[in-house]
Order: C-alpha cells, then sequence, then structure tokens
C-alpha cells in the first residue's frame, strides 16, 4: 500500500491522504476555526494509517461527499474515535448501507463493461457499508451551514456520480469527490453516474466555479486549468451525441 500526503508532495494548501492499492482513493482535511473537517473516508483496510495521519488534526466533522462505500466506510468507526459528526447530501441517505439503491450508467460507451461490474457490486453486502446516521443532512437549502461551523467553505451540490453527491468550495479548491476524476493519474470524467445529465449540469457548475485547484476523490488534486479542456470536450460531445 502506498500513500502519499502533503507532508511528501505538495499541492498548494491542500492537505490530503492519497493511498494507493491499485487505484488511488483520497480523503482531505479542512482546517477550521473550531476544529478541523476530514473529507471522505476512504475503505476500511486504510483505517490504520488514515487515524495516523489524522493524529495532526482534530477532527470535529466528517463531511461525506457521497455514500459509497469506497468514502464513507470509515465513517462509522472514526466518528466513535473521534466524536465527529458526519455530514451527508441528502439524497444519498437511501444509498447508506445499500449502495446498489442507485444504479449507475456508463458515461462513455467504452466503460460499459466497468459499469456493469460496478451495479454488480452494488447489489452485494460485502461492498455496503454498515447502516449509520449523519448527524447533518446537506441540501441546496442548507449550502452555508460549513461556515456556521468554523470553516471558510461552503458546500456545493454536485448530483450526478449519486444523486446526493457534495463538494466543499473553500480558498480557491473545489473538494469534488466522484463528480470529476484523477483516478488515472490525470483529468478525467468519472466512468460511472447515478444520473448522467445530473453529473453534466454539475461538471458546467465546476466550470462556473473554476477554482483554481480541484480535490477529487480518486488521485491527486488537479489545477482547474488542466481539467478546464477534459470537461469542455466531454460536454460537447455530450451535445453532439444529443443530436444525432
Ligand atoms: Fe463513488
Amino acid at each position: 500500500m502506498r500513500i502519499i500526503t502533503e507532508q511528501n508532495k505538495r499541492y498548494g494548501n491542500i492537505h490530503y491522504f492519497c493511498t494507493y492499492i491499485g487505484d488511488p482513493l483520497t480523503c482531505y482535511v479542512l482546517r477550521g476555526r473550531n476544529g478541523d473537517m476530514l473529507i471522505d473516508t476512504g475503505l476500511p483496510f486504510m483505517r490504520r494509517r488514515l487515524a495516523e495521519y489524522l493524529s495532526d488534526y482534530d477532527i470535529r466533522y466528517i463531511l461525506l461527499t457521497h455514500a459509497h462505500v469506497d468514502h464513507d466506510g470509515n465513517a462509522v468507526r472514526l466518528r466513535r474515535d473521534t466524536g465527529a459528526e458526519i455530514l451527508l447530501g441528502e439524497r444519498d441517505r437511501e444509498l447508506i448501507g445499500h449502495y446498489g439503491r442507485q444504479p449507475v450508467k456508463a458515461t462513455s460507451p467504452r466503460y460499459r463493461a466497468r459499469n456493469a461490474q460496478q451495479n454488480f457490486m452494488g447489489r452485494m453486502n460485502l461492498f455496503s457499508t454498515r447502516p449509520y446516521v449523519p448527524d447533518i443532512y446537506l441540501s441546496s437549502g442548507n449550502t452555508g451551514i460549513l461556515r456556521e461551523l468554523g470553516f471558510n467553505a461552503e458546500a456545493v451540490p454536485l448530483p450526478g456520480h449519486t444523486l446526493g453527491s457534495v463538494g466543499v468550495l473553500s480558498e480557491g479548491v473545489l473538494y469534488c469527490g466522484d463528480a470529476f476524476t484523477a483516478i488515472w493519474g490525470k483529468p478525467d470524467i468519472t466512468p460511472h453516474a447515478a444520473s448522467p445529465a445530473a453529473m453534466e449540469r454539475s461538471l458546467e457548475r465546476i466550470l462556473d466555479i473554476s477554482p483554481e485547484w480541484l480535490a477529487t476523490g480518486h488521485g491527486l488534486p488537479l489545477r482547474m486549468k488542466d481539467a478546464r479542456p477534459v470537461i469542455r470536450k466531454y460536454l460537447l460531445m455530450s451535445r453532439q451525441r444529443k443530436l444525432k
């Protein structure tokens, strides 16, 4: 298991913990006035090393960008160990413990096989998180709540990959979960989405926000200038497909 954090590779002021076991999986920490926030928690096998990394922080909140097992897999144990409150997008409530409840579609024909595998795994208990109850549900009606909790940040609904996917915008960094990806070491479109149409609207939103950095759920942080052409090309191709 290979781990890269800001202690050995810096990307602006982003605090991150990226684990490679096959594909990369990335969690982030946001510093706050009244304690810190962990963004995503990874899979259970990462927990011990993640907990070591987090010992430098005072984790009071755990924000889950979405309720897929590779993002919420350690939420319950970390809440127990730290006393942190869990935040999750309201529309992902149904996914907790049953991530196959929002079947996904391939975002490109080349991801069809991968997508079928994802839906198959989503139906297996093995790949579901133990059920938990978030402390705070995020929706378009309470995006300012992170400021109230002491963070220079706002929640940004980014539905598509899951219906309740949510990002965090803070100081030029958009922590975007799986709304976009660096899973293959370069900017790329996430291979599957519960709603590809909603995902496209979220990609347009990311273009509008135009942060300096995109901190994705898989891989190391990306510069928006490198991600922008990939997003634009995908949206253009999608529009052309619809016109055919
Ligand atoms: Fe995901």
